[in-house]
């Protein structure tokens, strides 16, 4: 396997764990990674609080393959832990499970400086990260992320949210974590469709920003498919790396952040259409991310070997790169409603090269209507 680190903003081992820093002023934050960080995180925590109690939210099956460690860990330090789990799945993420956390934390009389502590998936990310930011006006969070999607996008960068009925995610905050630390080790548990679909994202950030590790994806796919401890080390760091370095210039999404979201306007409207569960968030970002590059050919010049290049790379992960047909009319619908549509025009993540992504939102509908309907 080789390594490229071409990080320059933090300390950087292989082997040992790591630290990143998320840049944001007097809200700025460390990322811990690596493959024993549960034993340190009565000492992590020391770096934010000296009290002797914690709460944390997390599901059955997350508590039940890593609550224990992460107990042990605190206790080493004297911190102990009272423990909500949430039912397991998307289901979770609603306004009734944030009131019952809220209720929860009220109860058993949690102070405003006492820490609540995420461990799971996004699911429990986003949902306890809602609650911390909701709970006497913000108690500190610490996002300890389960999955590989978890570990490489949502448990950074601080957005927080509940789905409504009538849309996803649409009741959130903006609320940064105190720490996140990651423990390389829980992925070992993971089920194999979860573990792949994280991936998506992580082939996202060489595409928009990262051509070196997009070439250092190319030559590992084998490490990471066998979830070596070192290629998955590697590939956290750079994906957390890529995504603080956004974060840090564009916390709100006025701008750059926008790029986060390659193939997502095509892979929301692909989870929708098919109903959420049935394919997994990073399988239709996956599919999303080829219409993206079939359009990036048609208006922003991305040449045809690069786009060849993305789906194999995804191919390689076992992604998806089709999708069951649907109607254009379904298609333009769905991806209508999608957050990023600003004064009713759809804007599009687009690549003009493999590490270079644009905003477009001039795209003509002839020109969506041929990629959408091209066999
Ligand atoms: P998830 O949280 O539902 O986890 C997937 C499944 O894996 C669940 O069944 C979970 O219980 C299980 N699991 C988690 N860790 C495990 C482990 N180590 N071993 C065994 N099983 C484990 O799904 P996800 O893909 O992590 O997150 C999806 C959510 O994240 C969505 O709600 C999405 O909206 C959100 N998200 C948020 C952001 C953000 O920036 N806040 C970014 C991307 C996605
Ligand atoms: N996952 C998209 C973002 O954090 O902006």
């Amino acid at each position: 396997m080789q390594i490229t680190d071409n990080s320059t903003q933090t300390r950087r081992d292989e082997m040992s764990p790591n630290v990143l820093q998320v840049d944001l002023g007097t809200r700025s934050y460390p990322i811990h990674i690596g493959a024993d960080i549960f034993a340190e995180a009565g000492r992590l925590l020391r770096a934010v609080y000296s009290g002797r109690r914690a709460f944390v939210v997390s599901n059955p099956t997350v508590a039940s393959h890593h609550l224990a460690a992460l107990r042990q860990g605190l206790a080493a330090e004297g911190v102990a832990i009272e423990v909500w789990q949430t039912p397991d799945g998307e289901c979770a993420k609603n306004w009734e499970e944030l009131y019952k956390i809220l209720g929860w934390l009220l109860e058993s009389r949690a102070e405003r400086q006492t820490p609540l502590i995420a461990l799971g998936g996004g699911v429990v990310g986003d949902l306890a990260g809602l609650a911390a930011a909701l709970y006497q006006r913000g108690m500190p969070l610490i996002q300890v992320p389960t999955t590989l999607l978890a570990q490489v996008d949502s448990s950074v960068g601080g957005k927080t949210a509940v789905n409504h009925p009538l849309g996803k995610n649409m009741i959130g905050a903006f609320y940064q974590p105190q720490q996140v630390w990651i423990d390389t080790k829980t992925l070992s548990t993971l089920p194999s469709r979860e573990y792949l679909s994280g991936l998506a994202e992580v082939v996202k950030y060489g595409a928009i920003r990262d051509r070196a590790f997009f070439a250092w994806l190319e030559e590992n796919t084998e490490a990471l498919l066998a979830r070596e401890p070192q290629a998955l080390n590697h590939v956290i760091y750079e994906s957390c790396r890529n995504k603080a370095m956004i974060v840090a210039a564009d916390e709100r999404e006025m701008g750059e952040r926008a790029l986060l979201n390659l193939g997502h306007t095509f892979g929301h409207a692909i989870e929708t259409a098919l109903g959420y569960g049935q394919w997994l968030h990073g399988e239709a970002v996956a599919v999303g991310m080829v219409l993206a590059g079939r359009l990036s050919m048609k208006v922003c010049g991305f040449e045809k070997n690069e786009q060849q290049r993305l789906e194999r790379l995804l191919a390689a992960f076992g992604l998806p790169l089709t999708c069951p047909a649907l109607s254009l009319e379904t298609w333009t619908t769905l991806m209508a409603r999608d957050k990023k549509v600003a004064n009713g025009k759809m804007r599009f993540v687009l690549l003009e090269r493999l590490g270079q992504a644009v905003v477009r939102q001039d795209i003509e509908k002839e020109m969506l209507a041929q990629v959408l309907t091209q066999k």
